[in-house]
C-alpha cells in the first residue's frame, strides 16, 4: 500500500516535469522592437520620431527573415539603408533580388512609420548594380497632415500565414483594391483558373526541386530557430511558431531538432508535403510584375509588395509567398510568358480569408543590431 502511494507520487511528479519541459519547450515568446524601450532612441543618439520609424520599418517581411537591412545614420535627418552582405541566401537568392525586395518592403514600412512620427520620409533610391551594398538614401522632413492611426495597426497586425486557407472566392471589391494598391504590376489568379491551377503545380514541383539540394536545405537549417531560447537569442530567422507548427510539434523540434535534421529525407519530404497541402487550400495567387529585374525595381517590387500587405492585413485576407517557383528552373525562367506578365515577376502570393484573428509572431532584432551611428 505504501509503495503504491510512492509510485503515485513518483508518477506525478515526473509527469509534471515532462509537462512543464513540454511547456518551456513549444512556448512562444514575441520580441519585437516596438514599442520602443525608454532611452532606446537616446542610447542609439537618434531622435525619438526617427527611432520610431526605423522600429517600425523592420517590422516588414524578408526571405527568411533574414532582415537584410542595415542602417547607418548620417546626421539628425538623414541616413542611409544598407544591405547587410552576412544575411544574404546565396543558395536560393544568388542575385540577390530577394534580399532587396525585402529591402524595398522595409523602406515602404520606413515611409509609412515616419509618417505617423510626423516625419516625411524622402527616398532616394541608389542601388545600381546587384553587388552595391548601399540602396537607398532616405532624409526626413517635419510634415504637417498627421499619419492615419490604422496604417499602424495594419503594421504591427501584418504577418505570414501558412496554414490552411479557405478555397472561398475573395468578393471582388477585395481583389479590386488589392490589386489597386499598384494597378499594372499586380495580377489575380483564382485557384480554379488554369493559371491558379498551374502556379499550384509548379510550386509544388519547384518545392521538390528545393528539397532535394544540399545547399538549399543547408542554407534553410541555419536559419531555422528550432527552440524559443534560439529565437530569443538571435531574434531573426524562421521559429517554429512562425511556421505556424502546433505545440507538440514545436516541443519535439525544440527537444530532439538540429541543423542536421534539415538535411534528413524525413523533413525534406515533410516540407513538400505541407508545399502540396498549401498550394490547394487558397482562394488564389496574386502575381507582382515589374518591367525589368534590375535591382531599382526589385526594390520597388518590396515597396508594392508591403502596400499590397498593408492592405491585406486591414481587410482579413491572409497573405502567404510561395518563392520557390521563383527560384528554381524551369519555372523561373518560364512564369512571365505563361502567366503573360509583361517584364519580370517578382512574387507569387498564395492569399485567401484570414480564418481567424491572430498576432504575428515572427521575431525581430533590436535597433542597436542593425543601426549604426557616429556615437557607437
Ligand atoms: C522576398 C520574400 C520572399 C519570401 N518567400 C517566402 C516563401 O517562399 N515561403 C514562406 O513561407 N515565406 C516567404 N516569405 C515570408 C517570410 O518568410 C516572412 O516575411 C518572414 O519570415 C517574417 O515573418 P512575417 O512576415 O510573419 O513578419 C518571403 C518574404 C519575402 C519578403
Amino acid at each position: 500500500m505504501k509503495n503504491q502511494g510512492l509510485f503515485v507520487t513518483l508518477f506525478l511528479v515526473l509527469a509534471a516535469l515532462l509537462a512543464f519541459v513540454f511547456f518551456r519547450a513549444s512556448r512562444t515568446e514575441i520580441h519585437r522592437p516596438w514599442p520602443l524601450a525608454p532611452g532606446e532612441a537616446e542610447r542609439l543618439g537618434l531622435s525619438e520620431p526617427v527611432a520610431a520609424s526605423l522600429a517600425l520599418a523592420s517590422l516588414a517581411p524578408s526571405s527568411h527573415n533574414t532582415q537584410p537591412w542595415k542602417v547607418r545614420v548620417l546626421s539628425e535627418r538623414e541616413v542611409l539603408v544598407l544591405l547587410d552582405e552576412q544575411r544574404l541566401l546565396p543558395a536560393v537568392d544568388p542575385h540577390r533580388r530577394e534580399a532587396l525586395v525585402s529591402i524595398g518592403a522595409f523602406l515602404e514600412n520606413l515611409v509609412r512609420g515616419a509618417g505617423l512620427q510626423g516625419l516625411a520620409a524622402i527616398v532616394e533610391v541608389t542601388v545600381e548594380d546587384p553587388t552595391d551594398t548601399q540602396v537607398a538614401r532616405v532624409r526626413f522632413e517635419p510634415k504637417a497632415e498627421p499619419g492615419d492611426p490604422k496604417t499602424l495597426e495594419a503594421i504591427l497586425a501584418r504577418d505570414t500565414f501558412r496554414g490552411n486557407l479557405p478555397p472561398t472566392e475573395l468578393p471582388e471589391e477585395t481583389v479590386r483594391a488589392l490589386a489597386g494598391t499598384a494597378p499594372s504590376r499586380w495580377t489575380f489568379f483564382p485557384s480554379q483558373s488554369p493559371e491558379g491551377t498551374w502556379i499550384g503545380k509548379a510550386t509544388v514541383e519547384a518545392n521538390r526541386v528545393q528539397a532535394s539540394r544540399d545547399d538549399a536545405m543547408e542554407e534553410l537549417a541555419r536559419w531555422i530557430r528550432f527552440s524559443p531560447a534560439a529565437a530569443r537569442q538571435h531574434r531573426d530567422g524562421l521559429t517554429t511558431s512562425g511556421m505556424g507548427l502546433p505545440a507538440p510539434v514545436r516541443a519535439f523540434m525544440a527537444l530532439f531538432f538540429s541543423e542536421k535534421s534539415v538535411s534528413g529525407k524525413s523533413f525534406r519530404e515533410a516540407g513538400v508535403k505541407r508545399a502540396a497541402e498549401q498550394a490547394l487550400a487558397c482562394a488564389g495567387f496574386f502575381v507582382l510584375g515589374s518591367p525589368d529585374g534590375s535591382p531599382p525595381s526589385a526594390v520597388q517590387a518590396g515597396r508594392d509588395l508591403e502596400a499590397f500587405w498593408l492592405e491585406a492585413a486591414a481587410r482579413g485576407v491572409a497573405v502567404h509567398p510561395m518563392s520557390q517557383f521563383l527560384e528554381e528552373s524551369p519555372w523561373k525562367e518560364e512564369a512571365a510568358s505563361r502567366l503573360k506578365i509583361a517584364g519580370t515577376v517578382q512574387m507569387i502570393l498564395r492569399v485567401g480569408l484570414a480564418p481567424a484573428p491572430h498576432r504575428p509572431v515572427s521575431p525581430r532584432r533590436p535597433l542597436e543590431r542593425f543601426v549604426e551611428t557616429e556615437t557607437r
